[in-house]
């Protein structure tokens, strides 16, 4: 299995702060927040990983990444993406890096307390298809969200006014080789981008998606309160060792 790390975009609901550098070059406690991400997908024991970048400052993931020595890699992989045509447009451009295996792939802004490594085993077990991580939250409005009917996704709505629930889609998915080929046949959305949930929501109408709950805390960090809590849970971890 290979890891993609999607870390493009302007970060324009963080402005003025993302006005000369990449959201996720942003501190997030000690740390670059895209180090976050990555320790994710290395914890899990993947050691192939892309950084798809694009936007504000993308030379300086390079810099700052190198070959990821410091996180256990050999090396690492980089692609950039041109416009900002949204998370599954990214997505596409790891289509030659897949080359036919399974990915796990996480948003370079979703920080998690704890490893996902049981997920991804179960995925790697999975014959075909996709798996999503799930987690409850107060504010599902603003995330993708999950209609469940007897214990099954049904459906994914991006940023319900009235949620079906209050499982959020976190921002690591599991796809097989199959989502280059749906991604190919996706439309603009109203915001115009390519969206991840109109992906998931292809694998769902196959029968082929499965899902878990995650345990521990999430947060993503693209917006100022959301940075914030990032940086409060982040300290009180490491306060806690
Ligand atoms: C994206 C996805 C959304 C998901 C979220 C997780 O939202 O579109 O489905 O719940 O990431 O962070 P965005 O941050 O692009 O608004």
């Amino acid at each position: 299995m290979k890891g993609v790390i999607l870390a493009g975009g302007l970060g324009s609901r963080l402005y003025p702060l993302t006005k000369v550098t990449n959201k996720h070059l942003l501190p997030v406690y000690n740390k670059p927040m895209i180090y976050y991400p990555l320790e994710t997908l290395v914890k899990t024991g993947i050691k192939d990983i892309m950084v798809i970048t694009g936007g504000t400052s993308s030379g300086d993931f390079l810099r700052l990444l190198e070959n990821g020595r410091e996180f256990g890699l050999e090396h690492l992989t980089y692609a950039y993406q041109e416009g900002e045509k949204g998370i599954a447009h990214a997505l596409a451009l790891a289509e030659h890096f897949a080359a036919g295996e399974k990915i796990v792939v996480i948003l370079g802004d979703n920080i998690i307390e704890k490893d996902i490594s049981k997920e991804v085993e179960i995925f790697s077990k999975q014959e075909k298809g996709a798996r999503i991580i799930l987690k409850e939250v107060d504010d599902p409005q603003r995330f993708g969200v999950a209609e469940i009917r007897e214990g099954k996704i049904v459906k994914i709505i991006e940023k319900p006014s009235i949620p079906p629930s209050r499982f959020a889609v976190i921002g690591i998915y599991m796809y097989d080789n199959q989502v280059f080929d749906f991604i190919k046949t996706l439309k603009p959305s109203a915001r115009g981008e390519l969206e991840i949930t109109d992906v998931n929501n292809m694998y769902i109408e196959k029968g082929q998606m499965t899902y878990g709950i995650l345990d521990g805390w999430w947060t993503d960090a693209g917006t100022f309160e959301s940075l914030l809590k990032a940086n409060i849970l982040v300290a009180k971890q490491r306060g806690k060792k």
